[in-house]
């Protein structure tokens, strides 16, 4: 008999942060980079995303489409369109019989909550100091990862792509990478 194993699957976070570190401001993104939306749109489609129950409330309702929506709440309910988890044990499990990629897509507290799990990132720069955010990433976030290469998404954006220290860049995300650069 076959016997049952479970995937040590890729986890990536994605995120967008100013200069001073602001990813968000009243529920909502504090800027508009519609080039930022098609980069994260192009790099998720047909995977995975997870995320904090106030991000995808950001969302009003909607889910993320061509992907499969994890949403982390203490209070989870039944949905035909969402999987609720609550809890970081519920998170591991799930991930471990996915065999896509898992972008873990924020916000502020789902990043710190699953910070350990994250093998690699992807961060957009967004060229701005953003003095009345009330959503920070914390300075030292990228601190156990090194820069594997940076992309060029606008003339204003670059998104850095960093990969945690003693790993190497997984091919998965080059691939994705590479396919979304094409395409945007
Ligand atoms: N710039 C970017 O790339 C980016 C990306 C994503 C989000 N954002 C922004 O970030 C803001 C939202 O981020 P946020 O940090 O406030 O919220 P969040 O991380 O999206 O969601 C927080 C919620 O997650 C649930 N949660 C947290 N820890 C949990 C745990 N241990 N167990 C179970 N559930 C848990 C709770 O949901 P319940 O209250 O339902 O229990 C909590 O209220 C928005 O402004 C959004 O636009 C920016």
């Amino acid at each position: 008999m076959k016997e049952l194993t479970t995937n040590h699957n890729l986890k990536v976070g994605i995120v967008a942060i100013s200069q001073n570190y602001a990813v968000g401001k009243d529920g909502t993104l504090p800027w508009n980079y519609p080039k930022d939306l098609s980069w994260f749109k192009l790099i998720t489609e047909n995977n995975a995303v997870v995320m904090g129950r106030k991000t995808y409330d950001s969302f009003l309702g909607e889910v993320l489409p061509n992907r499969l929506n994890i949403v982390i709440t203490r209070k989870p309910m039944l949905s035909d369109h969402v999987i609720y988890i609550n809890s970081v044990d519920v998170f591991d499990t799930l991930v471990s019989y996915v065999s896509c990629p898992v972008f873990i897509i924020g916000g502020v507290e789902i990043f710190s909550l699953l910070s350990d799990r994250i093998d690699e990132w992807l961060v957009t720069k967004i060229p701005e100091h953003i003095n009345n955010a009330d959503k920070f990433m914390p300075a030292g976030f990228m601190d156990n990862f090194k820069k594997e290469k940076e992309y060029q998404l606008s003339d204003v954006l670059v998104c850095e792509h960093l990969v945690r220290r003693g790993n190497v860049a997984s091919i998965e995300l080059k691939h994705i990478i590479s396919n979304a650069l094409d395409l945007l």
